[in-house]
């Protein structure tokens, strides 16, 4: 995502730093579930965030669950956690981090949902490895994943989509609830919009989603 650079960034960030879980790339460790959410006993992720329309959306609707939302783009994780801090949500801290680090900073297998919203599509072929949705990636994300554990990918583009159907199975997966159009589907009812879908649906996009599951 790309954003110009933000009026009083410093500042901003620092009025959210209780949401900001600082992150050294140079020593990743393992973040305390259990001290930052004592209460909670489910936790979800969401990778790629942008600018936390989703995630703030979730988590006002599922306060018993403990969220996280990562994303490697500095400025527009401030305008997600402002987003939160403004709901009052107590439920979403975000890590300004990329997404192959998340192995060293979560225990293994605690995540029972992993939203991939929109992902970048990295169109040219020489940069498949890129997307969140390369096999590679997805078999990360399996590790993350608990035994009842689900992704959740969702994107405008069809390409992208038709790619990742491909690699979700390549990395083990079982899909269910697949559709094309997302908003004429059975699960637009409980569908929370994020900033890019409320952008390509208004142009006429037709949104795909999935799930993916692992066989236990
Ligand atoms: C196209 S935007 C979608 C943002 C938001 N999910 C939405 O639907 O409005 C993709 C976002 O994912 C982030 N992103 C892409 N690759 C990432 C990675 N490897 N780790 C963390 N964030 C990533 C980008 O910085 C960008 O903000």
């Amino acid at each position: 995502m790309r954003v110009r650079k933000r009026k009083n960034g410093d500042a901003r960030r620092a009025a959210c730093a209780d949401l900001i879980i600082p992150v050294d790339k140079e020593n990743l460790s393992e973040i305390p579930l259990s001290e930052i959410y004592p209460e909670h006993k489910s936790f979800r992720i969401e990778i790629g965030c942008g600018k936390g329309a989703f995630i703030t959306g979730m988590a006002a609707r599922e306060p018993d669950i403990a969220f996280f939302a990562v994303e490697r783009v500095g400025d527009v994780i401030v305008v997600a956690a402002e987003k939160t801090k403004a709901a009052e949500l107590h439920n979403v801290r975000f890590l300004n981090c990329d997404a192959a680090w998340l192995p060293s900073l979560f225990p293994a297998h605690c995540f029972d949902r992993i939203y991939l919203n929109f992902s970048d599509p990295w169109p040219k072929d020489r940069h498949a490895k890129r997307r969140l949705t390369y096999r590679k990636m997805l078999e990360l994300f399996a590790g993350l994943l608990t035994p009842d554990g689900r992704i959740e990918f969702k994107t405008d583009n069809r390409p992208l989509f038709d790619f990742s159907l491909e690699e979700f199975r390549a990395a083990g997966y079982t899909l269910e609830n697949v559709t094309y159009d997302l908003h004429a589907s059975e699960w637009a009812e409980n569908n929370i919009v994020t900033e890019y879908e409320a952008n390509f649906s208004a142009k006429g996009f037709k949104i795909n989603r999935l799930e993916a599951f692992l066989a236990k």
